[in-house]
């Protein structure tokens, strides 16, 4: 059936399909269950009308019906309930190995980093056939990045990352939004995704010429001073961060943390908010002194720091950002 009135965007991808195919489940169930619901309605109304020579009969209770009619609904329920779960997890857990790239959202545009370096705003380059990560923070209000075409909408927060992502199957341009009210010109906080093969995805990263977003990130934290306590040996005054990203932090009053993005922020922004087992809170902030750009360029600069076992890893990293 090829209507020229599409009801639904294009499938562009991995999970557009499934997502699409749980919603069509839904409407059917509904649907289904309106229509019988109606005529069950008026076929009653009719059969069982008032008539002079027909005397009311009560009906005391039916244990049969009352089970038939919990039953099912339940095991309907619970059909929806794993099926959503199991689309939902599958889309909230991020992939191993994505290319990452970093958002920033504020009044009214949508601003994205590359791991190649490359910055753009209202328009995401991505290719077809690779997870694609969008690590993302707001500079001011709650937005929302909406793509359609890829079935994702995540909320994007000032103060603490949120992450998106999707495994484009399609090359196009598709529609990207902000799907949370954020004030005035929020209708035009607009922009495109997109997608390219990965030959002409490549060309697009290699036409640049920028700095990697991990080496911007490794020439701030020296510039920034943070190189004189976080030392790749054990001999600074602040915790070691090679091999960080990712892996468990022991806390002063014991608790652990996961190094993960957010916490990575967070130690910058606010240092005393979580102080490392056996260091001392004497790391000053950083709020206000850096943007959300440069935040990102030092997060990915220490993420990159946790996949390599040597400090220069940020340069590996960008070697290995435009190969296949
Ligand atoms: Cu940003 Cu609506």
């Amino acid at each position: 059936m090829q209507l020229n009135f599409p009801i639904f965007p294009e499938q562009a991808s991995s999970v557009a399909g499934q997502v699409d195919a749980l919603y069509l489940f839904l409407v059917l169930i509904t649907t289904f269950f309106s229509l019988l619901i109606a005529a069950l309605i008026l076929f009653f109304a009719i059969k069982y009308r008032r008539t002079p020579e027909r005397q009311a009969e009560q009906i005391h209770g039916s244990t049969l019906l009352e089970i038939v009619w919990t039953v099912i609904p339940l095991g309907i329920s619970m059909v929806i309930f794993v099926w959503g779960a199991v689309i939902y997890y599958h889309m909230e857990r991020s992939p191993s190995h994505p290319l990452e790239v970093y958002g920033v959202g504020k009044q009214w545009m949508w601003k994205f980093q590359h791991p190649g370096g490359q910055r753009e705003i209202n328009t995401l380059h991505v290719p077809t056939g690779r997870d694609v990560k969008v690590t993302m923070i707001s500079q001011d209000v709650i937005h929302s990045f909406f793509v359609p075409a890829f079935r994702i909408k995540q909320d994007v927060l000032p103060g603490r990352y949120t992450v998106a992502w999707f495994h484009a199957t399609k090359p196009g341009t598709y529609h990207l939004f902000c799907a949370e009210y954020c004030g005035t010109q929020h209708s035009g906080m607009i922009g495109s995704v997109v997608v390219m093969e990965p030959r002409d995805y490549e060309a697009w990263m290699g036409g640049g010429g920028s700095q990697p977003l991990a080496v911007t990130g490794e020439k701030l934290f020296s510039e920034l001073g943070c190189v004189t306590c976080h030392r790749a040996d054990t001999q600074g005054r602040g915790p070691n961060l090679v091999g960080l990203y990712s892996k468990p932090v022991l806390l002063e009053d014991g608790r652990t943390v996961v190094a993960d993005e957010n916490y990575l922020r967070e130690s910058i922004l606010q240092p005393t908010a979580k102080i490392v087992n056996g260091f001392k809170p004497i790391m000053p902030t950083f709020q206000g002194q850096i943007s959300d750009e440069q935040l990102n360029a030092l997060v990915a600069y220490v993420k990159s720091l946790g996949q390599q076992p040597n400090p220069s890893a940020g340069r590996n990293m960008a070697t290995a950002a435009p190969q296949p």
